[in-house]
């Protein structure tokens, strides 16, 4: 329904994920995609986005000729409200008054727009980040917003349905942008708002159809919601044609081994290898105490024993990953088409160019809690969706230093009391990420009457919204000391417990 064209922005997605929650499909193209896929998709409204270039530099790009003609509403943002005035007669210049981060925007006029959000003469947040600015106008449209760095921080030209502004909508720090996305979808291009989930589900299988036909497909289970997720869906599409394999490292949280079989094999029927190689990868590790020489060795047998694993089953020729946006960067180059940088997931980078597969990515368009969303609306159980996130290399970089068997197993201990208890006290949902960290340390205490000699367990909670930057939790003092107390009596080798109040930056949120 509503057409995106990316000009580059960092948060183009953003944009997507706020037109999705006013109930709207939409879809993302690159500003120089064909003519012919732009008005092959028919949109009833068309959003420019933010990016890197200025339109002040010769060549830099423009929005194709067809989103005039197609007659439909407009909103463009930063860079995308620069090159509709530029293309519509106006004039955009570079400005010695840069503005980056918060601003506020003085409200000019009452517009569609800003209809049940904003109304003249109020002043508002917004998150601004441009070095040039429009100075004049195209015909047709006024000035409806103006900030200090920015005379013309919101065009509009009613009569059209087209608007430009400055400022970024789709970021938190626009604490109304969201807002005015949902007037500009549903007002202005008229969207029905009937987008859902469920909407989401039949066209990811329809897409998935599509693209593997008849071949076969494997995934790669890792126990996390986003493996989890992509797997459900992909059977869901092609059936017995996916084979998931489960490699099992023996760096897993109490339990979630089974768990995982369990609610693959049981409950949803999908064929499933177990592969326990944590006598392998054990060994590999052993003596190794470098952190990055640990997640290379662990990154690369992984590969080598899903490679055998698929091999035995006899190949495949797609591969199922659950990439998430977060985990896509998607740049525009300079010259020529869109480029794509991909992050590989940790645990199979490589492998889809060593075996000659393509890759199934369903989730690539989805924030974490939307790939939460869906797994609600496959029927995946409460605990698997909402499961906090864990690392591929999993409980060898809450190792420092050697790691064996015996800490693995005194480590998970410590971790699943934690976990019970944050879970008890209700505060599961609330924190991002929760976790033990067993300290290659070991402190003197007293047990009873006697002398001990035992580890360091520190513990890690932290709130984040991405886990690009993260707060540690302010446990109150009483969690903390009954959630120590019981880890110290409950588990065998340790005697002693810290808390962890590092934020990211300057920490990292794993240990290692
Ligand atoms: P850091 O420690 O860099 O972690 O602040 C940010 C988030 O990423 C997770 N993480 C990983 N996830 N493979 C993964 O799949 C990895 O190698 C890896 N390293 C860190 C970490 O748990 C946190 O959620």
């Amino acid at each position: 329904c509503i057409l995106i064209l990316d000009f580059g922005s960092q948060v183009t997605q953003l944009i997507a994920r706020r037109v999705r929650e006013s109930g709207t499909f939409c879809e993302i193209l690159p500003y120089n995609a064909d003519e012919s896929r732009i008005r092959g998709y028919d949109p009833k409204g068309i959003i420019l986005s933010g990016g890197p270039d200025s339109v002040t530099r010769e060549g830099s790009p423009r929005a194709p000729q067809a989103v005039f003609e197609l007659g439909v509403p407009l909103l463009g943002i930063c860079y995308g409200q620069q090159t509709l005035v530029e293309q519509l007669g106006g004039r955009v210049e570079g400005s010695e008054h840069q503005e980056f981060g918060k601003a506020f925007l003085e409200i000019g006029a009452d517009v569609p727009l800003f209809e049940g959000v904003w109304q003249a003469g109020e002043r508002h947040q917004v998150w601004m980040s441009h070095g040039d600015r429009v100075v004049s106008l195209p015909d047709g449209f006024q000035v409806v917003g103006t900030s200090d760095g920015a005379p013309c921080a919101a065009i509009a030209d009613p009569e059209r349905g087209y608007y430009g502004v400055q400022f970024h909508p789709e970021v938190v720090h626009t604490p109304d942008g969201g807002r005015l996305i949902q007037q500009f979808v549903r007002e202005i291009a008229g969207c029905r708002g009937d987008w859902s989930m469920a909407a989401f589900r039949q066209e990811a299988i329809r897409k998935i159809r599509a693209q593997v036909g008849d071949a076969k497909v494997i995934c790669g289970l890792s126990g996390g919601v986003d493996s989890s997720v992509a797997a459900v869906l992909v059977h869901e599409a092609i059936g017995a044609q996916l084979t998931c394999i489960f490699v099992d490292h023996g760096l897993m949280r109490a339990d979630e081994g089974t768990q995982v079989t369990e609610l693959f094999r049981n409950s949803y029927n999908i064929p499933l290898v177990h592969r326990d190689a944590s006598d392998l990868f054990l060994g590999k590790l052993d003596g190794v105490t470098d952190p990055e020489a640990k997640r290379k060795i662990i990154g690369t047998t992984f590969i080598d024993v899903f490679e055998e694993e698929a091999t035995k089953i006899g190949g495949a020729d797609f591969l199922v990953q659950g990439t998430l946006y977060p985990d896509v960067i998607e740049s525009v180059a300079p010259k020529g088409g869109p480029s794509q940088t991909i992050k590989s997931h940790h645990n199979v980078g490589g492998l889809p160019e060593r075996m000659d597969m393509d890759l199934v990515e369903p989730l690539r368009e989805l924030f974490k809690d939307e790939v939460r969303a869906l797994g609600r609306e496959l029927g995946l159980p409460e605990r698997m969706v909402g499961r906090h996130p864990f690392p591929g290399p999993g409980l060898a970089i809450r190792i420092p230093g050697g790691v064996t068997r015996e800490k693995a197993d005194i480590l998970r201990k410590a971790d699943r009391i934690y976990l019970e208890e944050i879970r008890e006290a209700g505060l599961y949902d609330a924190i991002w990420q929760a976790f033990a960290v067993l300290l290659p340390v070991q402190t003197v205490g007293v047990m009873g009457d006697a002398r001990s000699y035992d580890y360091v367990c520190a513990l890690r909670a932290v709130t984040s919204v991405d886990g690009m930057t993260a707060e540690s939790y302010p446990f109150d003092h009483s969690f903390l000391s009954q959630a120590a107390t019981r880890i110290i009596n409950e588990v065998r080798g340790i005697n002693r417990v810290v808390y962890d109040v590092t934020s990211k930056p300057p920490g990292t949120i794993e240990w290692e």
